[in-house]
This record gives structure tokens, sequence and C-alpha cells, in this order.
């Protein structure tokens, strides 16, 4: 299940991505916004992190106009390693190095054609186990988030 959430200046991106992942036969939940009215990122970012979080959602795909206040809002939530990416290495980087679990994407920064290639590297890409270096990087990120 892939958790979907997206601001106004992200919505006809999320929906482009909606209708590729239904073509693609894979299950979505959309966190919203649904319409195109002015609203607050952090709110949809949170719901589909906590998704993600809890393991009702496997991945997350945010989109906003720049990916970068998505990303950020969800990278306050404890366990979230949500990666803001522009381009296909950086996605292929994010799943096998850094285990990424959520995606952001900018609406305003790329077309829907590199968005979905970038969303199908990330969802295709697995983490990379064969080097215990990259689970011990990310285990010292998470030790941070438990630190008061
Ligand atoms: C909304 O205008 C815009 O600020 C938002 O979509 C996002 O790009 C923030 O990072």
């Amino acid at each position: 299940m892939i958790a979907v959430a997206s601001d106004h200046a992200g919505l006809e991106l999320k929906k482009e991505i909606i209708g590729q992942l239904e073509l693609l036969g894979m299950s979505y939940r959309d966190y919203g916004s649904f319409d195109d009215s002015s609203c607050h990122y952090p709110e949809y970012a949170f719901k589909a992190a906590q998704a993600v979080v809890s393991g009702e959602c496997d991945r997350g795909l945010l989109f906003c106009g720049t990916g970068v206040g998505m990303s950020i809002a969800a990278n306050k939530v404890p366990g979230v390693r949500c990666a803001c990416c522009s381009d296909v290495y950086s996605a292929a980087m994010a799943r096998s190095h850094n285990n990424a679990n959520l995606l952001a994407l900018g609406a305003r920064v790329l077309g829907a054609g590199a968005a979905l290639e970038i969303v199908k590297t990330f969802l295709e890409t697995p983490f990379d186990l064969s080097n215990p270096r990259h689970k011990q990087r990310i285990d010292m990120i998470h030790a941070c988030e438990r630190r008061k």
C-alpha cells in the first residue's frame, strides 16, 4: 500500500502519478488534500508519514511545489526517512543507501514524465543489505530521534 499526499501545489502531479499507479495495478491511499484550495502542506505530510510509520502503508509519495516543505515536515515524524528527489539517481540511492520510506516531489520543479521515472525507481529499488554500513548509519539517525 502506498500513501500519497499533496498540498494544492502538488495536487495535479499527485493525480497524474495516482493514474500511473492505477495503470501499474498498485494500491494506494490518498491522505489529501483533495482540491486546489490553498492549504498547509505539513498537515498532509504528517498524515501520510504517520501511515507509513504505523505500517498502514509501505511507502509514501508526497507532492508540493518544490517537494522541500513536504520532506522537511515528514522528516519530523520519528521513523521517517523522506528524500526530496528531482532525479532518478538520487531516488535510487535514497532507497539503496538510505532506505528512504517516503519520497517528496516538486510539482513546480518536475514534469510528469520525469516524476514518474523517479517514482518507479523509488518503488522498485531495494535497500542494499550487502553493506552493513548503510544500516549502521541509518541506526545512527534514528538514535538521534530517541535523544532528548
Ligand atoms: C505552496 O505555495 C508552496 O510553498 C508549497 O507547495 C511547497 O513548495 C513548500 O515547500
